[in-house]
């Protein structure tokens, strides 16, 4: 599918996986606009992926927990750019410890972020795509979206959200030729939740992800792919990184 021109919409763009996918897409020479908190952080991206493509690179500082704040993420990406072809609800928190040493404060700071954020930005978005019988919303859960793991309740009761969220979504909208798509990666290395990512095993690139996404945006207009399942090929502390190929 042609990506030059297409307007997208990626959240949680200023590190990690989200600013992997803006490199991808700006590449692809869409049009994006990045969202995060960090204005700096998301300034920095905007920098590094200008020169990319031949798209228009704009950031706005947005926190998904806030209903004016993905209200204000439309409207200024319909100022600016006219049109929404992708969101990309890529934004997510984790917090992981015993059910008995989570506070109703972790479950509302993961669950705002990973299931009401995205809610309230898809929901603000799907009637644009309908009225315009196009368009392709891609959410990033995990793999924790599809297995439980030890100290992983609340993160992977947010992710198993996002899945039902997205296959239910699909069915919404499937008549009006709008795709919806979920990416379940493994664990990758970023800062995630605090991670320390020297000390991560069986790991991912962030980059690995954005390949996803870029597969998804320029499949053929008759596909849809439903769900991309990522795991890890190698753990780093068991083999030599010089030599994989
Ligand atoms: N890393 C992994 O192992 C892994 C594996 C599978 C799936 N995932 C999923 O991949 C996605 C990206 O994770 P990552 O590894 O790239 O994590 P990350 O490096 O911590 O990035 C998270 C992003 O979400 C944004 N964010 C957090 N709270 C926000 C809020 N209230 N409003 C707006 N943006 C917010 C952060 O930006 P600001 O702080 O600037 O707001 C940041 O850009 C998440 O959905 C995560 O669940 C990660």
């Amino acid at each position: 599918m042609e990506t030059s021109n297409k307007v997208v919409i990626i959240t949680g763009a200023s590190k990690g996986i989200g600013r992997a996918i803006s490199h991808k897409l700006a590449a692809l020479n869409m049009n994006l606009m990045l969202a995060a908190r960090d204005l700096s952080q998301l300034k920095k991206v905007q920098e590094e992926i200008i020169d990319l493509g031949s798209g228009a690179i704009n950031i706005l500082s947005t926190d998904l927990t806030k209903v004016e704040d993905t209200k204000k993420l439309i409207e200024t990406t319909l100022n600016q750019f006219g049109r929404i072809d992708i969101l990309v609800n890529n934004a997510g928190v984790g917090k992981f410890k015993r059910i008995d040493d989570f506070t109703l404060d972790d479950y509302n700071f993961i669950f705002d972020v990973n299931v009401k954020g995205l809610f309230l930005l898809t929901k603000n978005v799907v009637p644009l795509l309908i009225a315009q019988k196009s368009g392709h919303i891609i959410n990033i859960s995990s793999i924790a979206g599809k297995n439980g793991f030890k100290s992983g309740t609340l993160y992977s009761a947010s992710k198993h959200a996002v899945q039902g969220f997205t296959w239910s979504l699909r069915e919404d909208i499937k008549e009006y030729g709008i795709k919806v798509s979920v990416i379940c990666p493994g664990s990758v290395v970023t800062r995630f939740g605090g991670k320390e990512v020297d000390k991560v095993e069986w790991s991912l690139e962030p980059e690995d992800v954005a390949h996803a996404v870029g597969y998804l945006v320029t499949e053929s207009v008759s596909v849809n792919t439903a769900e991309i399942v990522i795991k890890p090929r190698f753990n780093p502390r068991s083999i030599n990184w010089e030599a994989r190929s």
